[in-house]
């Protein structure tokens, strides 16, 4: 039995010596050690021996065990430390080589337009009008005459518009002021929105002028509403966009659907109003119409004028961007040039 324990203990000794993986170690550790493994089943019939073998044979199994167990543990770090190192080894990058260029994409410049100021109105309390009451494909009811433009009155031809051959009624719209009619007829005063949104007018392209371009429109209605509210909401809009306080002039102006009408001025933001080609010399940039809603209009939806007044106004997209950002052709926009676009 002692001659066997030994013979077990040498074959597991030579085993080990030539071990060169974890799985190698784990079957010679289940094949020596195991519960089923040769020196278990020695235990297992130590009560066969004669009393007086029983503690030696049982001392010396045990020892055997233990040396061999040892030993394992000895080979399990030397081999774990290496299967590490060999994994490493193999998943190693080098960091000095070029990555692959992934293009970002970017906002538009006109969308930052549109978010910036909409994020500004909504600031001061103002909420977008639904998709739904601002379509860009539109009937002359609600471009024209329900913003009190009268039939052949001459300021019907303001704005040179796109007639479609769907109807002889049916055009693309040439201005965001559709959106007011739909949002009075749809709500009940007080309200406060803003709608953006893209216009057509027929108009020879130039560097100006496009046939396409985006407009966001505002309106207040409630009790007690002045001229005064529109003044404080347009040169706190003012104030935030060019980003301090700037000198404004309101000038009188027409619109059909607002009494009275203004146009407003901002100092010129290139030379502070001493002139150049930005302002043709005046120093100041017209960048918004605006006025009172005219009782006509507020009739024209049933709202009661001896109760609520209102006023609206509107601004060109593409010209605040030209002006915040120093560019000279409106053309750009639309020519989706990522040299241009990059820029943003
Ligand atoms: N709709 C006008 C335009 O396109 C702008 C405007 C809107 C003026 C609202 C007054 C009130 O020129």
């Amino acid at each position: 039995m002692k001659e066997k324990l030994e013979n077990i203990k040498t074959l597991a000794l030579k085993e080990l010596e030539t071990v060169y993986s974890l799985k190698d170690l784990e079957e010679i550790d289940i094949k020596f050690l195991g519960r089923k493994g040769e020196l278990n089943e020695i235990k297992k019939n130590l009560k066969d021996l004669p009393n007086e073998q029983k503690p030696i044979i049982g001392g010396l199994a045990n020892q055997i065990a233990d040396q061999i167990q040892s030993i394992i543990k000895e080979k399990h770090e030397i081999l774990y430390e290496k299967a590490i190192n060999e994994k490493l080894e193999a998943e190693k990058i080098d960091i000095t080589l070029p990555g692959n260029f992934i293009p970002q994409g970017k906002v538009h410049p006109l969308t930052a337009t549109v978010n910036e100021i909409v994020d500004i109105f909504q600031g001061l309390g103002f909420s977008l009008v639904e998709k739904q009451n601002s379509p860009e494909v539109e009937t002359e009811h609600y471009n024209f005459d329900m913003l009190n433009f009268p039939p052949d009155h001459p300021a019907k031809d303001m704005q040179d518009t796109f007639y479609t051959q769907i109807a002889p009624n049916i055009v693309l719209r040439s201005q965001t002021s559709n959106s007011q009619i739909h949002e009075m007829e749809g709500k009940n005063p007080p309200m406060r929105v803003i709608s953006p949104g893209r216009v057509y007018r027929a108009e020879t392209v130039s560097s100006r002028k496009n046939n396409l371009f985006h407009q966001i429109e505002g309106m207040v209605i409630d009790k007690d509403i002045t001229f005064g509210d529109l003044k404080g909401v347009l040169n706190e809009f003012i104030r935030i966009y060019f980003g301090q306080t700037r000198p404004t002039r309101f000038r009188t102006s027409y619109f059909p659907f607002t009494e009275p009408s203004a146009e407003i001025d901002v100092q010129c933001i290139i030379c502070q109003g001493k002139g150049c080609r930005t302002c043709s010399n005046s120093g100041w940039l017209e960048i918004l119409g605006a006025g009172m809603i005219d009782p006509n209009v507020l009739k024209n939806v049933g709202i009661d004028t001896d109760i609520y007044t209102g006023f609206a106004f509107g601004m060109g997209v593409e010209r605040l961007t030209m002006l915040k950002y120093a560019i000279n052709d409106i053309r750009l926009f639309f020519n989706n040039d990522v040299r241009f676009l990059n820029q943003f």
